[in-house]
């Protein structure tokens, strides 16, 4: 019996170091990833950003090896499949980041968690079929590019992401995203910060009023080459009324029935409520983001003077200290103090 336990024994051991050397082959590269091989990006400060131009790199993943304070990344025209959240946890200051025409078609939903300072994230021509939920919870996303990601669907990736509190999201482009077949407008309620939306060569099932009143700081919407069924005939008119009203700048809606007929239609009831809501949750974000900027303002001048107290104490301290502490004396002083106690001690003797 002893016999069999020790030779097992004496087999597990070789094992053992075998799993150990396997799993440090495997954690090494990841660990101490040789920055050595991967291609060098042109780094310096555009409009006072610091930014890593990696342009048309042939970069196959995420760099590993930019400078960790870089604020703007340009990756566009790469070949970059997937993005994992360690990736982009490298770069915590990061800005902008352009990843136009690469491989991307899928996204997970804490990709960019973490990421506070994003305002612009460019994702067009990709092969995304959904934005995941948490990118229009970012808190400083202010642009959003999505355009030629054939057969994305937004408007669920919209729904799946409410509720959207405090958003900051003003520019939404999502041109030429119906490839196959035409796609739902997404109901834009909750992001009611959006000023600039490009619609552009999409065909949409179908066009109501409802869609825009949720829109209500709209200021630009390219809608060249949209097709659209509607619900109502005289709902395109209604729309094109309601748009021109609200001072859009927009091109007028190819509509199938003539003006004339629809001249006394008005707007429901509902999507004026849907209005006045938006319009009052704009309020809310804005007086929110001035209150944030009042509350950072006020943070950043009470931390100073913190500083500057515990500065003055430290000084004070100091100052004290140095005032109480005796001289470096010279050698000379030493030699005439030795001198003065030896007078002192023959008085005594
Ligand atoms: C995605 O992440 C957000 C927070 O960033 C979270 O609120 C939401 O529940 C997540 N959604 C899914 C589907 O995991
Ligand atoms: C909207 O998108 C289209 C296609 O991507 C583009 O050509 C157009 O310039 C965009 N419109 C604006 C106003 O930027
Ligand atoms: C609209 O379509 C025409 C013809 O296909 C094209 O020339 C034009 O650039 C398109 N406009 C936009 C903004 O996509």
């Amino acid at each position: 019996m002893k016999n069999v336990k020790s030779t097992s024994q004496l087999g597990t051991m070789p094992f053992n170091n075998l799993l150990w050397i396997l799993l440090l082959c495997l954690l090494l590269p990841g660990w101490a990833f040789d920055c050595k091989n991967e291609k060098k990006c042109k780094t310096s400060r555009v409009h006072g950003l610091k930014t890593s131009d990696c342009y048309r790199m042939d970069f196959k993943e995420f760099p590993k090896c930019l400078p960790n304070n870089i604020e703007v990344i340009e990756l566009s025209y790469n070949r970059i499949r997937k993005i994992y959240q360690e990736d982009l946890l490298l770069y915590t200051y990061l800005q902008h980041l352009y990843l136009t025409d690469n491989l991307i078609v899928q996204l997970k939903n804490n990709t960019f968690a973490g990421l506070e300072y994003l305002e612009t994230l460019d994702l067009s021509v990709n092969g995304l079929l959904k934005v995941p939920p948490s990118i229009f919870q970012l808190p400083s996303l202010k642009n959003l590019y999505l355009s030629q990601n054939k057969n994305i669907n937004i408007a669920e990736s919209i729904e799946e992401a409410k509720p959207i509190g405090s958003t900051s999201l003003t520019k939404l482009d999502i041109s030429y995203i119906s490839e196959d077949s035409p796609v739902e407008f997404p109901d834009f309620k909750e992001l009611p910060l959006i000023a600039f939306l490009n619609i552009s060569g999409n065909a949409f099932d179908y066009l109501s009023p409802k869609h825009f009143a949720g829109l209500c700081n709209l200021q630009i919407l390219d809608n060249s080459n949209v097709t659209a069924q509607y619900e109502n005939n005289c709902d395109c008119w209604i729309i094109n009324r309601w748009l021109t009203e609200r001072n859009v700048d927009f091109h007028t809606f190819l509509c199938p029935l003539f003006s004339q007929e629809c001249s006394n239609e008005q707007m429901d009831p509902e999507d004026l409520k849907v209005f006045e809501d938006c319009t009052e949750k704009f309020k809310n974000i804005k007086q929110w983001h001035v209150l944030k900027k009042v509350a950072l303002w006020l943070g950043g001048v009470l931390l100073v003077i913190l500083i500057l107290g515990i500065g003055f104490v430290y000084f004070g301290c100091n100052k004290n200290r140095k005032t109480k502490k005796q001289p470096i004396m010279t050698l000379r002083e030493r030699v005439e103090l030795m001198h003065v106690e030896n007078k002192v001690e023959n008085i005594y003797i």
